[in-house]
């Protein structure tokens, strides 16, 4: 299977690949600032054409054609191209994302650093890889050793006290705070010991699905910013090398 989905979020990373840089037809999504364009619509054919083909049973969420509900135990979480506007301005920082799911549990995840050709891929209880290279989150204790990620939810408009708030106090209390523009990436680079922790509000189960997975098998932790354990349809996620998961709490609760 992972071998499987890794190919796949390959062949959509070829088109995201070939796209970067040339004249892209954007549409606009739910308000002024969250765009598609035909490449996002292009990778996700190709992998839902692959899913269909191999797997006409399995159900299927994915960004831009939304939720198939079949009867199978299995659905796949895809998000064809996770930094859709970084894409679009010609910032190189833009991911695949595809988890399968068992049962609503993530078995599976891939996560394809397209411009970096990286592959980021991870299976239920057996690690986390980088290119086939385990990887594991970092050991750092404190905040002030620490150097965080977050991203701001497209309708940023809704809680922005609260998440202005939260950052300023994070820029404070740790070595530096980054925004990305891409979750899956973000939680790579969780996993692989860059950052010690991510958090974000109002995601999708697109965007978590395989991340979330990724940062678990290599060793990190998971929850709400309560600490409540979440699933990919949550809306506030923190994750992090679980040794500044409580401090990283105490900061949202503050
Ligand atoms: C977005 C990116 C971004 C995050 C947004 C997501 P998209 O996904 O992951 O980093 O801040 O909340 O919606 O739209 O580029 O697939
Ligand atoms: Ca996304
Ligand atoms: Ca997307």
């Amino acid at each position: 299977m992972i071998n499987k989905i890794i190919n796949i979020a390959k062949e959509a990373g070829e088109v995201i690949k070939n796209g970067f840089g040339e004249n892209l037809q954007i549409e606009f999504k739910t308000g002024d600032n969250n765009i598609v364009t035909n490449i996002d619509k292009a990778a996700e054919k190709i992998i839902l054409d692959f899913v269909k083909k191999e797997f006409p049973s399995h159900s299927i969420i994915a960004e831009e054609s939304g939720t198939k509900h079949n009867s199978s135990d299995y659905t796949w979480v895809i998000d064809p191209l996770d930094g859709t506007t970084n894409f679009a301005h010609g910032l190189p920082i833009f991911a695949v994302s595809i988890g399968v799911q068992k049962n609503d549990k993530t078995i599976a995840g891939v996560i394809y650093d397209v411009m970096n050709n990286k592959i980021y891929a991870s299976e239920k209880g057996a690690g986390a890889f980088v290119n086939d290279e385990k990887i594991s989150v970092t050991k750092n204790k404190t905040l002030s050793e620490s150097l965080v990620v977050t991203g701001f939810p497209y309708d940023i408009k809704k809680d922005l006290e609260k998440t202005i708030r939260v950052f300023t106090n994070l820029l404070v209390k740790t070595r530096g705070v980054r925004r990305l523009g891409s979750a899956a990436l973000d939680m790579c680079y969780v996993a692989s010991g860059v950052f010690d922790a991510f958090w974000e509000s109002g995601l999708k189960p697109w965007d978590v699905c395989a991340g979330l997975l990724l940062v678990e098998e290599a060793g990190g932790k998971i929850s709400d910013f309560k600490g409540k354990p979440i699933d990919i349809f949550s809306n506030h996620f923190l994750t992090t090398n679980g040794l500044i998961h409580n401090a990283m709490i105490d900061v949202f609760n503050r």
